[in-house]
């Protein structure tokens, strides 16, 4: 099976053109397969999160901390909800005519991929300046969390530390779609002056067939990925489990107990006091 198509420029070499659609298949077929291996894996593991008597015994001891703990402000759900929307309109408008349901495309394609383009500089922005930005990568420093995490997922009881504020699985995710997202907006940005927007004086020429080879299979590459993790992030959202976390995207905050249940309050401090939305300890 080929996993990249070829074609001949007009000099007559050979030069890559786009990735073979079988690709899309795969990752989605892939994307499933997680889907299926992890919820039947989680009819049997342990839960993960703190014993109800350990919680009680860490609520008296933070009784100063607020009933509702701020997770994600405003701005940080609104370029959530916003990238999440332009997401799906790229999946779908990119996928469906691969799919056989054919419709001009290419027009709501770029100009989702505007909008996702711009909130990823907005996001990156907001989070360097005005979020806490080292709670969300992995280092050498989350290998005790990692081998606790491992433990526990093999049914031991041990005392290791619990996640900060997003924990290990969050993290390598965020990465994941750190290296994927930003590869399909550079050569999506790259693939703009290619066709007809309005924007931009159209030049198909500016690159050599050679580079449009690799911007089309390297965008292609990390579309078809995109699809596998969107299917993983989507199926974690929706899992009863994690609706705590999935309602903090839309309301804001989470409670004391489930901050606690989740949390470790030394490496995602919180400022005590009896605001509803207490900020976590360090930012404005
Ligand atoms: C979820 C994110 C995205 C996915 C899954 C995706 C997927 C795709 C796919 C599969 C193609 C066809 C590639 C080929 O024919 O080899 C394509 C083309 C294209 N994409 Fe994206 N893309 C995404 C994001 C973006 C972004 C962010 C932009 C712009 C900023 C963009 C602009 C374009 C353009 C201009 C084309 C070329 C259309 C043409 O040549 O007719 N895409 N995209």
């Amino acid at each position: 099976m080929d996993l990249l198509r070829w074609g001949r420029s007009p000099w007559g070499e050979w030069v890559l053109t786009h990735v073979s659609w079988s690709l899309f298949w795969a990752s989605l077929f892939a994307g499933v397969l997680f889907f299926v291996a992890h919820a039947s894996y989680m009819l049997f593991s342990a839960h993960r999160k703190r014993s109800a008597a350990e919680t009680d015994a860490l609520e008296a001891a933070h009784k100063n901390l607020p009933i509702k703990i701020e997770r994600h402000n405003l701005t940080a759900r609104l370029f959530h909800w916003v990238m999440a929307a332009a997401m799906f309109v790229l999946l779908f408008t990119a996928f469906l005519p691969v799919a056989g349901i054919k419709f001009a495309w290419v027009q709501w394609h770029w100009i989702a991929g505007l909008v996702l383009t711009a909130s990823i500089l907005f996001h990156i922005v907001h989070a360097t300046f005005f979020l806490d930005f080292w709670s969300i990568w992995v280092g050498p420093k989350d290998i005790p969390e990692l081998k606790a995490e491992l433990l526990r997922e093999f049914g031991h009881e041990v005392p290791g530390p619990k996640p900060g504020k997003y924990p290990l699985g969050n993290r390598l995710y965020h990465l994941a779609i750190v290296v994927t997202g930003l590869g399909v907006v550079t050569t999506g940005m790259l693939m703009i002056p290619r066709i007809r927007t309005g924007l931009v004086a159209r030049n198909p020429y500016y690159l050599t067939d050679a580079t449009w080879g690799l911007t089309y299979v390297s965008h292609g590459l990390a579309g078809v990925g995109l699809v596998g993790l969107v299917i993983a992030h989507v199926y974690f959202a929706v899992r009863p489990e994690k609706w705590w976390i999935t309602k903090s995207m839309i309301l804001g905050s989470i409670t004391r107990r489930q901050y606690l249940e989740h949390h470790e309050p030394s490496r995602w401090p919180v400022r005590s006091g009896p605001s509803s939305a207490a900020k976590p300890a360090g930012q404005a």
